[in-house]
């Protein structure tokens, strides 16, 4: 791929939202004969290269399915070993990424993490809360049906009237509401599902699956799909005459 987003000046046709569904990391370690929890490790190199390109290139929100409401299934090893990951990750890059202007939250039903887990996100939460370069949300223990019942419980019990419920109002109850639509949904590992990710959220998103596992994902792998992207011609219902054609 020739061209590179991050040179575009000013930059074209960037999603605003970015959400990543980071699959492979099992196959990538039992390709090298390596326990499953290898995979996730290396999977946390992936993940610091898409947020520093993220930031790089001006995307404002990004969002990383770390973890699926079904993940509690697999082995107890694995979901322990994952839980660790995610402790040490939140400790160890919190601030660095404060210091380049991220802001971090979780999406998704936290309390069912360990207190010591919740708590080093609320900290995580609070020390990035002024970060205005990148949204970075973490979707931990998230489902696109649980954030859609979620949202409906919340509305309810505030007794907001029927009439007064929109697509508009709904969409506030959601988790990270402000991150908005997504407008690009990457999947690395070679399915090409959405797996509950993001289900209101992704109404019109762009989706963009490659084979590449992800410990293998870098920044060309990001900038190939932010430029596959830019060519994509988004039409939200309209005809092809209707609307602009892309760059
Ligand atoms: C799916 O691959 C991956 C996960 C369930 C975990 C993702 C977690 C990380 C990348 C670790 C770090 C994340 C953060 C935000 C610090 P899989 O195990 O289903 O792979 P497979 O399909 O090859 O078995």
């Amino acid at each position: 791929m020739s061209e590179d987003p991050t040179q575009l000046n000013p930059p074209i046709n960037l999603p605003r939202h970015v959400a990543i569904v980071m699959d492979g990391n099992g196959r990538w370690a039992k390709a090298r004969n390596m326990p499953r929890l290898a995979g996730h490790r290396k999977g946390v190199n992936a993940v610091r290269a898409v947020v520093e390109c993220a930031g790089e290139t001006g995307i404002p929100n990004l969002s990383l399915f770390a973890f699926s409401s079904e993940n509690w299934n697999r082995p107890e090893a694995e979901v322990g070993g994952l839980m660790s990951l995610f402790m040490t990750a939140l400790t160890k890059e919190v601030d660095e990424l404060q210091k380049v202007g991220v802001r971090l939250r979780m999406a998704g039903e936290t309390s069912r993490f360990s207190p010591d887990l919740r708590r080093q996100m609320e900290i995580a939460e609070k020390q990035t809360a002024e970060g205005t370069r990148l949204n970075l949300n973490i979707c931990i223990n998230y489902g696109g049906r649980w954030d859609i019942v979620n949202a409906c419980r919340q509305i309810v019990s505030q007794g907001i009237a029927p009439d007064k419920i929109d697509e508009k109002l709904f969409s506030q109850y959601l988790q990270v509401p402000d991150s908005g639509d997504v407008d690009l949904m990457i999947r690395s590992g070679g399915e090409s599902r959405i797996s509950n990710f993001f289900l209101w959220q992704d109404a019109y998103a762009e989706l963009y699956f490659t084979p590449v596992l992800w410990p293998d994902f870098g920044k060309k792998d990001f900038l190939e799909a932010l430029q596959w992207y830019a060519h994509r011609q988004r039409r939200f219902g309209k005809t092809g005459d209707q609307v602009q054609q892309p760059n």
